[in-house]
């Protein structure tokens, strides 16, 4: 399965007016970098707001106002529409959204949006008082019972200076919902535990042994396990990123807040991804009190963590959760993720090589299972990530 769920896709942007259609232009601009084609269809009122030169501009194709369009001799809203695999809008005002549920069809939007057959995704915009009008909320839930999927509005600040709910998903949200419009869900019903990230061992109160990784790919599994449908839980140790939307984050800091939350999650779950770079050893004793330089030597004395992945293994039952372990590695890659296959009881380990992906978008990996080794080409962390939720997928398939 492609991690790119946009690559080589169609989208049809439709623009309705509201302030936010300023920010229309972020989402283009994202669907394109992420591979997609996009077709632009501005309301009048979208107009008010911005030009469709912008867009024209930033997605190489005009784009269309005119449901009578002398320079296109057909049927621009059949055209237009054919060729989409997905059609957003962004803004959806409560007009728009209104127009929609009931069908109307008096310019290039709507009967776009009526002779459209691929999945419809809105990003509402709107005051709060309008979006939370009973008028709204019943146009929203008929477009919802017709499979219409929604993403936002999200509470913040707003163009009249308030702050509420209302306000335009953020554009990165916004073509993230897009992706997972277009994405299969192969993974519906499923539980998916990832861990991520380095752990932090204290020594004192200011003071921890660490290490350099960066959580990208555990975040990146649950992301794209969030993606194709599974309920996912992010057992997250300290790192720089944000916490993916839609995936129930559990932040730790140490091995041991990591294996507590890991093992609280993992009976329910039909998948345990342990992704995170546990820290083998801790300092013995942490000082109560930040520990003062002198002229002595400072040793610390470290004992051994628990292995959670080695502990999750033995606890193996029938019907349990499928293991999944990383190995890193500085030499003897698949002999190594052999023994530790066997020796830590998993179902499948995601071998690298130190220096092949520690840090950065990409990686290169090799699949090790009982019964195959697969080395795959260097990809991004999200395209690893489905390879490896591509087992739990052909799993449910009765593999
Ligand atoms: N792991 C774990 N708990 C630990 C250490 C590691 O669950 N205390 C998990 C990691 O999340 C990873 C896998 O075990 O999925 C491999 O970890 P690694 O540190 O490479 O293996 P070790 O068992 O520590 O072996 P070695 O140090 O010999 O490489």
């Amino acid at each position: 399965m492609s991690a790119s769920a946009l690559s080589g896709r169609e989208v049809l942007l439709v623009v309705g007016g509201g302030i936010a259609a300023f920010k229309s232009a972020l989402v283009a601009r994202e669907l394109q970098r992420r591979g997609a084609a996009v077709e632009t269809v501005l309301t009048a009122a979208g107009q008010r707001f911005i030009s469709g030169v912008t867009f024209a501009g930033i997605t190489g194709r005009a784009a269309r106002v005119d449901l009578w369009d002398p320079s296109y001799p057909g049927e621009l809203h059949i055209a237009l529409t054919a060729k989409a695999d997905l059609v957003l809008v962004a803004p959806a005002t409560a007009d728009l959204l209104a127009r929609m549920a009931h069908g109307l069809g008096d310019d290039l939007a709507t009967t776009c949006l009526l002779a459209a057959r691929a999945p419809v995704l809105v990003a509402p915009a709107m005051h709060p008082r309008m979006w939370e009008h009973p008028a709204t909320q019943a146009n929203v839930a008929l477009l919802r019972a017709r499979g219409v999927t929604l993403a936002g509005p999200v509470v913040g600040p707003l163009a009249s200076g308030e702050s509420g709910i209302g306000r335009m998903s953020e554009p990165a949200a916004i073509v993230d919902a897009a992706a997972r419009a277009l994405t299969p869900q192969d993974l519906a019903g499923r539980r998916v535990v990832v861990s991520a990230g380095g752990t932090h061992e204290a020594i004192d109160p200011v003071r921890f042994v660490g290490n350099r990784s960066s959580g990208r790919m555990g975040y990146a599994v649950a992301a794209r396990a969030r993606d194709r449908g599974a309920t996912v839980v992010l057992v997250s140790g300290p790192t720089a990123l944000a916490a993916p939307e839609g995936v129930e984050v559990h932040r730790v800091r140490s091995a041991r807040q990591m294996r507590d939350a890991v093992l609280g999650a993992a009976p329910s779950a039909d998948l345990v991804v342990m992704a995170a770079a546990v820290a083998d050893y801790r300092p013995a004793d942490v000082a109560a009190e930040k520990i003062k330089k002198s002229d002595a030597e400072l040793v610390i004395r470290m004992v051994k963590n628990p292995d959670i992945l080695a502990e999750l293994g033995a606890a193996r039952r029938p019907g349990g959760p499928m293991l999944v372990g990383f190995a890193l590695e500085t030499g003897d890659l698949v002999e190594r993720a052999r023994e530790k296959l066997a020796r830590k009881g998993c179902d499948l380990v995601v071998a690298n090589l130190a220096d092949d992906g520690f840090d950065g978008d990409d990686n290169r990996v090799t699949l090790v299972t009982p019964g195959a080794v697969v080395p795959l080409e260097r990809m991004s962390k999200a395209a690893v990530a489905d390879r490896i939720l591509d087992h739990l997928a052909a799993q449910g398939r009765g593999d």
